[in-house]
């Protein structure tokens, strides 16, 4: 009888821990991450789980701040107008443009190495002496571009300005995954970030990616609600931390390998 009764007791007793820390876990604060998984190394999928860069980011904001992590993946161009709670951020390899600044706040930058790329069929297009493509051979042509992105941005204003993509006509594709799947149907070739128009180059026997020649680099910021300045100076602080550990890189290594088309 005592036997069965000490069981009982740990029975409750184990339940009882069960069930508070379901609740510990309840009490926690979400924190939304919107991103937009078509854009490798940053994020992208793997069978039914969006991985990458920056969702290795998000998940050490997450911990950081004792947060629980949710990803929400939407459209690229919805994300930066729809940052308005103060538990959202948006982490999408998002390029840090005036334009942006307007409506949310930006981090330090944790990654500058992004300029335009173009994707196109192999051997489509002539490298010039600093194996760059020139804007030149871009004219008149279909571009698919991620819409709402900063490649969307720049070949729609060199084409109304009649700079560099002159006569060029930019097709806009959910994003640059779907856009590449598209060369040579419904695009001609595809602009989209350096390190994605790499990725998708070396997923693609068909296909290969190079710098547009003149134009400028790129840096990628998370966004927080304009004004949120506690979260901000907690990413700031956090991502300083990661940048200072080597982090970054090594993650950027680690999502570089292959990606699953
Ligand atoms: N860096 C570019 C921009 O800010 C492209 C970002 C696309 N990101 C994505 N997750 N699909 O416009």
């Amino acid at each position: 009888m005592k036997k069965i009764l000490v069981i009982l007791l740990i029975i409750v007793f184990a339940c009882s821990l069960f069930v508070l820390s379901a609740c510990e876990k309840d009490k926690k604060t979400v924190l939304y991450v919107y991103t937009e998984s078509g854009f490798p190394p940053f994020e992208y999928s793997k069978g039914d789980e969006i991985v990458g860069v920056d969702i290795e980011i998000a998940k050490a904001i997450a911990k950081e701040l004792g947060m629980e992590l949710v990803v929400r993946d939407v459209m690229f161009d919805s994300i930066v107008s729809g940052i308005n709670e103060d538990n959202a951020i948006g982490l999408a390899g998002i390029t840090i443009t005036p334009d942006r600044e307007q409506a949310v706040d930006f981090s330090i930058p944790y990654f500058g190495d992004a300029i335009q790329y173009v994707i196109y069929p192999k051997g489509a297009l002539e490298l010039n002496d600093e194996l760059m493509i020139e804007g030149d051979l871009l004219k008149n042509k279909v571009l698919g571009v991620q819409t709402g992105t900063t490649g969307d941005n720049i070949v729609q204003v060199e084409v109304k300005e009649g700079g560099l993509f002159a006569g060029a006509t930019a097709k806009g594709y959910d994003n640059a995954l779907i856009a590449a799947d598209d060369i040579g149907s419904g695009c001609d070739y595809v602009v989209i970030d350096r390190l994605t128009a790499l990725q998708i180059a070396a997923a693609n026997n068909n296909l290969e990616a190079s710098q547009i020649a003149g134009l400028d680099a790129e840096s990628y910021g998370i966004a927080v609600k304009k004004g949120n300045k506690v979260l901000l100076n907690a990413i700031n602080w956090i991502l300083h931390n990661l940048l200072e550990e080597g982090k970054i890189d090594q993650w950027l290594e680690e999502h570089s390998e292959s990606i699953e088309e």
